[in-house]
């Protein structure tokens, strides 16, 4: 009755924002993302009898804000569902990152937790059955299951809204610099920012209209190891996710000043022939991508950049697994 599991963040290149079946939590549009390896989440998921709810620690702590016990309530419930038991839970989950301020926690988070609950419960699923389940809780961490380049394509597969990988991380060793230029949590959750924007911008369909042809570029890109047509599908891609933000009613804006000046010098070193591009969430984190070697000059580029307060770096790795340890030991 007892599983602890690792899974990592992803970023999007080319990205998800909208839903089509809220209930499901299917996404509007097709994305695909790379898995990092050097940021983590742990959890060991415990089923106990005595229990009457489930009990979540984040970090050790257990004044977790109570969305995000419902939150992994209505996870955990999809599996005992599936096992036919009602029997709640002590949750462990340990990050080696700032959670909620556009980092994908909630990814790496949900791809773990279905990872270890499932295990704990001898359900025997698929990772195409665990990226199913992860996508009801959070579209992105149905990425997570999977290392290395993925796919998740709304209108492909069996089950609808499942990622697929595409590429292991070690046929395409991309690198990824993280700027972090806030430790706040995000004002407006990516649910309720994705109902806005669907609700109010004028833009919303010509987002969904086009989606597709970035993904297909993207794809492209990626199965030719082409780097500066991945640049710009993934810039395109990002910006006009932003724009089609600052489209809704009230204007959503996740960035802060500093987030743009790491765009200018992320733009700026490109310019100057270093093969980087960037890419950026709901949130005011900016992830740099580059070739293979060039990651040292990006990370010292970026800590120039007067506000950002830690840079991060990362290969691409594994997707969810198992793993004999869970959180604090
Ligand atoms: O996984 P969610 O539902 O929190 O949505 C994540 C959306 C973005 O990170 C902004 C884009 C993406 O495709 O990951």
């Amino acid at each position: 009755m007892q599983a602890s599991a690792q899974a990592q963040p992803n970023v999007a290149l080319v990205k998800y924002w909208g839903k089509r079946d809220t209930e499901l939590n299917i996404p509007a549009v097709a994305s695909l993302s790379v898995t990092l390896d050097a940021l983590w989440t742990r959890t060991r998921v415990t089923f106990d009898p005595a229990l009457d709810e489930d009990v979540l620690r984040v970090g050790g702590q257990s004044d977790t804000p109570s969305n995000q016990v419902e939150r992994t309530t209505r996870c955990l419930d999809q599996l005992r569902r599936l096992a036919g038991i009602d029997t709640r839970a002590h949750i462990d989950t340990e990050n080696n990152f700032p959670t909620g301020a556009g980092l994908a926690s909630s990814a790496s988070g949900f791809a773990a937790l279905v990872t270890a609950g499932a295990e704990a419960l001898g359900l025997k699923l698929t990772a195409a059955q665990r990226s199913a389940l992860a996508r009801q809780s959070s579209g992105s961490a149905a990425r997570s299951i999977f290392g290395g380049f993925v796919e998740l394509d709304p209108d492909s597969g069996a089950l609808n809204g499942t990622a697929t990988p595409l590429l292991a991380p070690e046929a395409w060793r991309l690198e990824v610099t993280i700027a972090v230029t806030s430790k706040q949590p995000k004002a407006l959750g990516s649910t309720d920012g994705m109902n806005l924007t669907a609700r109010t911008s004028d833009y919303y369909d010509a987002w969904v209209g086009t989606a597709r042809g970035d993904l297909h570029a993207a794809r492209r890109a990626v199965a030719e190891r082409d780097f500066d047509s991945l640049a710009r599908v993934s810039e395109r891609s990002c910006l006009k996710m932003h724009g089609l933000m600052l489209s809704a009613d009230p204007g959503l804006i996740y960035w802060n000043g500093v987030t743009v000046e790491c765009i200018r010098e992320i733009r700026a070193l490109r310019h100057a022939g270093v093969p980087v591009f960037f890419t950026i969430d709901a949130g005011p984190q900016v992830k740099a991508i580059s070739l293979p070697g060039a990651a040292a000059q990006v990370r010292d580029a970026l800590r120039t950049v007067p506000g950002v307060l830690d840079v991060m770096h990362s290969g691409l790795g594994q997707g969810a697994r198992l793993v004999p340890e869970g959180p604090c030991g």
